[in-house]
C-alpha cells in the first residue's frame, strides 16, 4: 500500500521560512529536508518573527540540533522561560492571566508550583488513573468496533486524554465538549477551521477561551478548598505539610496547562501512531509479534517521530558561547524538538519509524531540565494502552487517507484522520 503521506524532493535554504505559515503546511518530506538542511548550516538559523496576535519582537535563532537542544534545556540561568513567555513572541499581560504557566516561569517560582502540581503525580495518582485509563480505552474500542470506520481523531484519539485530564481534575461529564472546543481553539495556531482570521475577534476568542476554562476550575476548587474530597482539586487547594497550596488563579492556569498540554500532545501521539503504523507495515507486523516486548520502544519511536510539541522558546539571560555560536543577552532561542529527534547525527535513518531503535534519546517531552514534561508516565501510559486495546481487538485498524493536518508551527496537529478496519 502506497504510504499515506507524500513523498516531495527537498529545497534549499532561501526557500525555508520557519516563521511564514505556509512552510508548516509543507508535506512532512519536504519539512524533513527543511530541517536537514538547516542542521547542516555552521550556525543556528535566525528568523524574524511571525506576525500574529501579539507584538513582534527582536526574531530568534532557531535551535535545530540535537546538541543545542539538549545544552539549552539543562541550562536554564541561561536559556531562561520566565523572560516574556515560551512561545516566539511574549506575552501580552493579560494573556498571562490565563496562559501565564509553570512553563512559562524559572526557579525559585517554578520550582515551587512544581512542587505542588507534581501532587497531581505520585506513583498513588498514576495508579489511580492507569486503572481507568484501562477503562476508558477499553470503552473506546467497543464504541469504535459498533461504529465501523470513522474519523479516528474523533472517535479514538481524542478521547481518551480529554476523559483522563477530566477525571483527574474532576469536571463534570457535561462540561467535557467546552473543555475540548476550548482547548482547540486555544492551540488552533493560525488554522482557519479553527480561529478567525481576524485579529481582533481572534483575542476575544482565545480570551473567552481561556476564561471559561478559568472559570470552570474556579468554581471547583472554591467548592474543594472548603469541602476538601480525595481528588486532585482538593490536593492542590489545600496546604500540604510545608504550607504550599495553589492560589485560585494559579489553579486556573495550571488547569489551562493540564487541559493543553496533556490533552492536544497525547491525542496527536495516538494519532501519528496510527499514520505510522500504516506507513511502516513491516513495523506493525513487528509490534503484533510481541506486543508486550517491543510496545516501550514503539511508544518511544512514535514519540519521536510524531514529536507533538514542535518547539519551546528560551530567553538568553547572558553573552554565552554555546556549540560554537555565542548568544547575547535578549535573544530569542527556539528549541525545534521535531528537528532535534530527527538529527541524523543521533538517530540512524530519522525518517525511519523503527520501534526497536535503542537507545532513542529523543526530546519528545523535552530535553533533561527543570522543565520537562510532568507528565510523560501518565502519556506514555495511555499511549500503551490505547494502542494494546486496539491492536489486540481490531489489529487491522489503519489510516485509510491522508491525515488532515493542523496549520501550525507549535503543535504537530492532525484535525482528521479516516480510519478503517474492515479487512
Ligand atoms: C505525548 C504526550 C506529551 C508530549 C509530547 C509532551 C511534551 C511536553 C514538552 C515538550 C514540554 C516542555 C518541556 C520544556 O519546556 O523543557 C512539556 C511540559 C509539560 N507537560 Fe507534557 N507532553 C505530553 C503529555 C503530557 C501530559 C499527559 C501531561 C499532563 C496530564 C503533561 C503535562 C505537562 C506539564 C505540566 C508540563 C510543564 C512542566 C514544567 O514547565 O515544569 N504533558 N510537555
Amino acid at each position: 500500500m502506497s504510504r499515506v503521506t507524500a513523498q516531495y524532493p527537498p529545497l534549499s535554504t532561501e526557500h525555508i521560512d520557519l516563521s511564514d505559515i505556509e512552510f508548516w503546511g509543507w508535506p512532512l518530506a519536504d519539512r524533513q529536508a527543511a530541517f536537514a538542511t538547516l542542521r547542516s548550516l555552521d550556525h543556528p538559523p535566525f528568523y524574524a518573527e511571525p506576525e500574529f496576535i501579539f507584538d513582534t519582537g527582536p526574531g530568534y535563532y532557531a535551535l535545530v540540533r540535537h546538541a543545542d537542544v539538549v545544552e539549552a534545556s539543562r541550562n536554564p540561568e541561561v536559556f531562561c522561560s520566565g523572560k516574556g513567555a515560551v512561545s516566539i513572541q511574549d506575552l501580552p499581560t493579560e494573556f498571562n492571566e490565563y496562559f501565564g504557566s509553570i512553563l512559562n516561569m524559572d526557579d525559585p517560582k517554578h520550582a515551587r508550583q512544581r512542587r505542588i502540581v507534581s501532587r497531581a503525580f505520585t506513583p498513588r495518582m498514576i495508579q489511580k488513573f492507569s486503572d481507568d485509563v484501562a477503562q476508558i480505552a477499553t470503552g473506546i474500542v467497543d464504541d469504535l468496533v459498533e461504529q465501523g470506520p470513522c474519523d479516528f481523531v474523533d472517535n479514538v484519539a481524542a478521547r481518551l486524554p480529554l476523559t483522563i485530564i477530566c477525571r483527574m481534575m474532576g469536571i463534570p461529564d457535561d462540561s467535557y465538549g467546552m473543555v475540548l472546543r476550548n482547548t482547540n481553539m486555544i492551540l488552533s495556531g493560525f488554522d482557519p477551521d479553527l480561529i478567525s482570521q481576524d485579529m481582533n475577534a481572534a483575542v476575544t476568542q482565545l480570551l473567552t477561551a481561556g476564561s471559561e476554562l478559568v472559570d470552570l476550575v474556579t468554581t471547583l476548587g472554591q467548592d474543594r478548598a472548603e469541602n476538601p474530597r480525595d481528588d486532585l482539586i482538593s490536593a492542590l487547594v489545600t496546604a500540604n505539610s510545608d504550607g504550599e497550596l495553589l492560589t485560585t488563579t494559579e489553579l486556573g492556569s495550571f488547569f489551562i496547562l493540564l487541559v493543553v498540554a496533556g490533552n492536544e500532545t497525547t491525542r496527536n501521539a495516538l494519532s501519528h501512531a496510527l499514520v505510522l503504523l500504516t506507513d511502516f507495515p513491516e513495523q506493525r507486523e513487528l509490534l503484533l509479534a510481541d506486543l508486550d516486548g517491543r510496545m516501550a520502544g514503539a511508544v518511544e519511536e512514535i514519540v519521536r517521530c510524531a514529536t507533538p510539541v514542535i518547539f519551546m522558546r528560551r530567553t538568553v539571560t547572558r553573552d554565552y558561547r554555546m556549540n560554537g555560536h555565542d548568544y547575547h543577552e535578549g535573544d530569542k532561542a527556539v528549541l525545534f524538538y521535531w528537528s532535534a529527534n530527527r538529527d541524523e547525527t543521533v538517530f540512524t535513518d530519522p525518517a525511519q519509524f523503527d520501534i526497536t531503535r535503542s537507545p532513542n534519546p529523543h526530546v519528545g517531552f523535552g530535553a533533561a531540565g527543570p522543565h520537562f514534561c510532568l507528565g510523560a508516565h501518565l502519556a506514555r501510559r495511555e499511549i500503551t494502552v490505547m494502542l494494546r486495546e486496539l491492536l489486540t481487538r481490531v489489529p487491522s485498524i489503519r489510516a485509510a487517507g491522508p491525515p488532515d493536518r493542523l496549520l501550525s508551527s507549535f503543535i504537530n496537529g492532525i484535525k482528521h484522520l479516516d480510519c478503517d478496519f474492515s479487512r
